[in-house]
């Protein structure tokens, strides 16, 4: 069920608490619910690892999105540890019918606080499909600058690579409220 690894990670994994959103580790139980939730059409198009095995990896810090006690998305963080060029990527999605309620804000909101403040982390990438405006949205309005487009990137669930648009922020330039 989980990924090589992914028991030790869990055991670090702290609890995160935004405006509305609980961040805490991945139960065994929460699994059948996500992997529902990575099966949505509107969630499939834009997120292809649609097994828990292949988002649940080693290296990666993977916490459920928990709003009014149940389990509506995902978000993960993976950590470059070289010194010099240290930095973190993060990855998050929302149930269908719990987007566009401010919850995928809150979510990747906490998750940069606590690495710039916490892991003292200085820059955060992501990496959108250029075609997801939403996404894109979303991460401007905290802070994150569009680089450059990685041309054929990802292949997406029709089996056709495509381009993605690598985002960065500083740690100054995170919008906090
Ligand atoms: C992308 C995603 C994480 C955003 O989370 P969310 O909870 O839906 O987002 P929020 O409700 O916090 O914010 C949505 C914002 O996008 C805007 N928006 C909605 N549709 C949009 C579109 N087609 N183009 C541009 N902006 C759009 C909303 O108006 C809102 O902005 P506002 O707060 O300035 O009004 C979520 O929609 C999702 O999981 N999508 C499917 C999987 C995915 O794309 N994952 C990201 C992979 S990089």
């Amino acid at each position: 069920m989980a990924g090589p690894g992914a028991s030790d990670d869990r055991a670090q994994t702290p609890i995160l608490r935004g405006a509305q959103v609980v961040l805490r580790p991945v139960a065994d139980t929460d699994v059948p619910a996500l992997e529902a939730i990575l099966r949505e059409p509107e969630v499939k198009r834009w997120w292809m690892r649609d097994t828990w095995d292949r988002v649940d990896e080693e290296g990666s810090t993977v916490f459920a999105i928990i709003v009014d006690g149940a389990v509506v998305g995902c978000i993960e963080y993976a950590e470059e540890t070289d010194p010099d060029y240290r930095h973190a990527g993060i990855d998050l999605f929302v149930a269908t019918q719990s987007q566009g309620r401010g919850i995928g804000t809150d979510a990747l909101r906490v998750v940069l606080i606590y690495l710039i403040d916490e892991l003292e982390h200085h820059r955060v990438i992501i990496d959108p499909s250029v075609e997801n405006e939403r996404a894109i949205h979303v991460y401007e309005k905290l802070g994150f600058r569009q680089v450059g487009v990685m041309r054929r990137y990802e292949r997406g669930a029709d089996g056709e690579w495509r381009d993605g648009l690598l985002m960065e922020l500083l740690a100054e330039d995170l919008a906090r409220a």
